[in-house]
């Protein structure tokens, strides 16, 4: 394959935790064994690249870096090995290296096995974002189905900040599936979002009847799964409102407060708490099965598994393209286009 690349490019560079991005030329990278270089052409803003910019991430790199850790573009260059050559030429969407600069840039340099090549049904832009919250959409459900379930009944999922791409993709999966799903939103006008795209049980937790609503719906609809991205003291009204014996999964700390656990409830009710990070589930899948779940989403990538986008913006304007997203998450993902 004949491309030239340059020897510098445009990223997006972070100084220190909680230092503003801001970008600069930077030396295009090389590939080495296992490796592949991409040409990089969309990478969205995701709330784990937020905690990164922080410092408060589960990965954590030497600055400087690139952060950003999914995109799509074009392999363009393969270091040694079967698959990197293999990779070579094809569209694909890929997840940063735990190890290297990341996807806000012109190039990078990720291993062969974090790209997934993907047919032209799949656009460059739903591409980018293939991987985390698809995936950990899937995961949820894998997590229900794994969940006991003693009573045989059927069981609801509760899932909180639903009015989120990840929100969405749940709602659509649940139906698909016959899972009653409750979604829980922090606005009014998130409602008529959600209701808008087919959700059945919206509640809004700023409602002052909250509280006495979710406990009604959760035990009719045996809502015991509950997965969690608010915390702070979220965590325990979803335990206080759902039925004995539910398992509540924190995924997320979009308020940024501290978990409020009433231990005695937890003591006395059978309830179980856990976290989920998608990057330990995935360790745990193994190869084959991290495969079928990447073919599931490229079949509804484009259906159930799809993600609004709202606004692109060229990595000098990345200030203004956080701003953007921090400002109305809901809106759609916005993307840095390369
Ligand atoms: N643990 C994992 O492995 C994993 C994997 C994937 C995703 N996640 C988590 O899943 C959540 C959703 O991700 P996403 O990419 O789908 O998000 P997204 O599309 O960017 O949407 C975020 C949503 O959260 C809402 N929100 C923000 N702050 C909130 C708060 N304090 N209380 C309630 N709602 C709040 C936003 O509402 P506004 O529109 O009003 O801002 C928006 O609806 C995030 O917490 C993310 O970190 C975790």
């Amino acid at each position: 394959m004949k491309t030239s690349i340059p020897s510098t490019m445009k990223a997006v560079v972070l100084t220190k935790n909680g230092a503003q991005p801001e970008v600069a030329i930077i030396p295009v990278p090389q590939p080495g064994k296992g490796e592949v270089l991409v040409k990089m052409a969309f990478s969205p803003i995701n709330p784990s690249d937020l905690a990164f910019l922080k410092g408060g991430y589960g990965i954590q790199k030497p600055y400087p870096v690139v952060p950003g850790f999914e995109g799509s573009g074009t392999v363009v260059k393969a270091g040694n090995g079967v698959l990197p050559k293999l990779w070579l030429g094809k569209n694909v969407a890929c997840a940063a290296s735990p190890k290297l600069n990341g996807c806000w840039a012109e190039y990078m340099v990720t291993t062969a096995a974090s790209c997934v090549p993907f047919s032209k049904k799949i656009s460059m832009e739903q591409g980018s974002m293939l991987f985390v919250n698809p995936m950990t959409a899937l995961a949820f459900f894998d997590l229900y189905r794994k969940t006991p379930n003693p009573s045989g009944k059927t069981r609801g999922i509760i899932n909180t900040a639903a009015a989120s791409a990840l929100g969405q993709m749940i709602i659509r999966l649940g139906k698909q599936q016959n899972i009653p799903v409750i979604s829980v939103v922090w606005r009014e006008k998130q409602i008529s979002l959600l209701k808008n795209t087919g959700a059945e049980f919206v509640l809004n937790s700023s409602d002052p009847d909250f509280d006495t609503e979710l406990k009604k719906l959760a035990h009719r609809l045996n809502a015991t799964v509950i997965f969690d991205a608010v915390g702070g003291e979220m965590s325990q009204k979803l335990l206080s409102a759902a039925p004995k014996s539910s398992s509540l999964f924190i995924y997320g700390r979009l308020s940024g407060d501290t978990c409020e656990i009433l231990s005695g409830e937890l003591i006395f009710t059978g309830n179980h708490i856990q976290g989920f990070w998608l990057t330990n589930w995935l360790h745990e899948q193994g190869m084959l099965k991290t495969l079928l779940n990447i073919r599931k989403i490229q079949s509804m990538i484009n259906t159930e598994l799809k993600t609004n986008i709202h606004l692109q913006f060229q990595p000098e304007d990345i200030s203004e393209a956080i701003e953007t997203y921090t400002g109305n998450m809901s809106k759609g993902k916005v993307l840095l286009r390369f």
